[in-house]
């Protein structure tokens, strides 16, 4: 089976790959994509279960070699970003990841959430206040950009002075999460790693001397109190906090205010009632999903629709299409705010399940609900275009008027 319709490097797809969905969906559970290798899963019931199932991973290396799983190691020049990427959290599989989920878990309470919560409100007052000063600009890069990059900057305790280096090296790096990477990429990435890896080891060690009450300071402590988390864990775990702490974010409100603007009605429904504030920013994640896909490799055989996909396999989990899966959500092509019943699978699921969606809800509330107080009247100014990238899917810009 193939799947032409499935085309991540074409902009009208990446510009609306909903229709593409709706064909791979019909056509079956699962599609041997030839141009990356991967079987493609676009159905919402697959999706969800195999995000819980123990017979994939997102990585192999803790039970097998490249050359066991059948796999080519990645060329040596890759190393740095590899070292960085492979011992996040997000990167790695028990005991090695229930070990650091554990320890980050403890740093990162929902406590810590709750006791940020009026920073992140004021945080958005003052961006929106500016926005509105002006009489309208770039929403992207004046409020959806700098509320999560400084909260997360701000969680970790990043100088202000520092925190313009954190965009570039995390764009660079999350080049390589896009499909077939090209080799500008990689060394984008490599240098990015090399760097920011420096920078943190870098604020580990000052901390060590001087324990403030950030992140890094409560990873040192939980590190130092026996429960290990090695020293290239810790700089992996910052990055991984720092990049997965804003990039989804910054395109979720972007996105999800097109979404809005394409909408007149359901927006004008939103503004007239308030409380649906947080019904309408559940929609808005489902309806145009701004992490599109996520990867997992088969560790055991598995079987899905009759099609048996062997070990070595490399699935594609379509979260943009499970997310618009009609044999889960009632009329999902609908853009509806006050949706009722919105399990959407945005956050993703089982043991790699987001870290930060409820620290993502209060910022996504805090920027929308001034957005929708102190701009009322917030409209488009220039039709806006999508960035390349389809994996991590969102606007260059998003210029409104007020
Ligand atoms: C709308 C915003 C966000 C979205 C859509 C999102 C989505 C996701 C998804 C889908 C995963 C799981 C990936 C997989 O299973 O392969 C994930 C993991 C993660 N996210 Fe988020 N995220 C968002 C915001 C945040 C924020 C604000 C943080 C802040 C700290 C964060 C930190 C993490 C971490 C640390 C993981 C790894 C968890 C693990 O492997 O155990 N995310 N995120």
């Amino acid at each position: 089976m193939d799947a032409p319709v499935f085309a991540p490097w074409s902009p009208a797809f990446t510009a609306d790959p909903y229709p593409a969905y709706a064909e791979l969906r019909d056509r079956g559970r699962v599609h041997w994509f030839e141009p990356t290798r991967q079987w493609l899963v676009p159905h919402y019931a697959d999706v969800a279960a195999l995000l819980r199932d123990r017979r994939l991973g997102r990585t192999y290396l803790h039970r097998f070699t490249h050359e066991e799983f059948g796999r080519t190691p990645p060329p040596p020049g890759h190393e740095p970003f590899h070292t960085l990427n492979d011992n996040g959290l997000l990167d790695l599989e028990a005991p090695d990841h229930t070990r650091i989920r554990r320890l980050v878990t403890k740093a990162f309470t929902p406590r810590t959430v709750q006791t940020l919560e009026p920073t992140v409100r004021r945080l958005a007052d003052e961006l929106v206040r500016e926005l509105v000063k002006n009489g309208g600009g770039d929403l992207l890069a004046e409020v959806a950009e700098p509320l999560p990059v400084a909260v997360i900057a701000e969680m970790l305790g990043i100088p202000e002075s520092d925190r313009g280096l954190l965009r570039p090296w995390s764009a660079d790096i999350c080049g390589m999460f896009e499909l077939n990477p090209s080799e500008e990429t990689a060394a984008r990435a490599v240098r990015a790693s090399v760097e920011f890896s420096a920078y943190l080891r870098e604020l580990i060690a000052e901390r060590r001397a001087r324990p403030g009450g950030d992140l890094v300071s409560a990873l040192i402590s939980a590190h130092d109190q026996g429960e290990r988390l090695s020293e290239q864990e810790m700089v992996s775990t910052c990055v991984l906090l720092l990049n997965a702490g804003h990039e989804a974010t910054v395109n979720t409100t972007a996105n999800g205010w097109w979404t809005l603007f394409r909408h007149p009605a359901e927006l004008a429904r939103l503004r007239a009632d308030h409380g649906l504030l947080s019904t309408a920013v559940e929609e808005l994640m489902r309806y145009d999903t701004p992490l599109q896909m996520f990867e997992r490799w088969v560790l055991d055989d598995i079987e899905i629709g009759g099609t048996v996909v062997p070990r070595g396999s490399e699935l594609a989990l379509l979260f943009g299409s499970a997310n618009r899966d009609p044999a889960r959500f009632e009329r999902p092509a609908e853009l509806d705010l006050g949706r009722a019943d919105n399990p959407h699978i945005t956050f993703g699921a089982g043991v790699h399940y987001c870290l930060g969606a409820p620290l993502a809800r209060v910022e996504l509330a805090a920027s929308f609900g001034e957005l929708l107080r102190q701009a009322p009247g917030m409209r488009l100014a220039a039709e806006p275009e999508w960035k390349p990238g389809y994996v991590i899917r969102g606007l260059r810009e998003l210029r409104v008027d007020l």
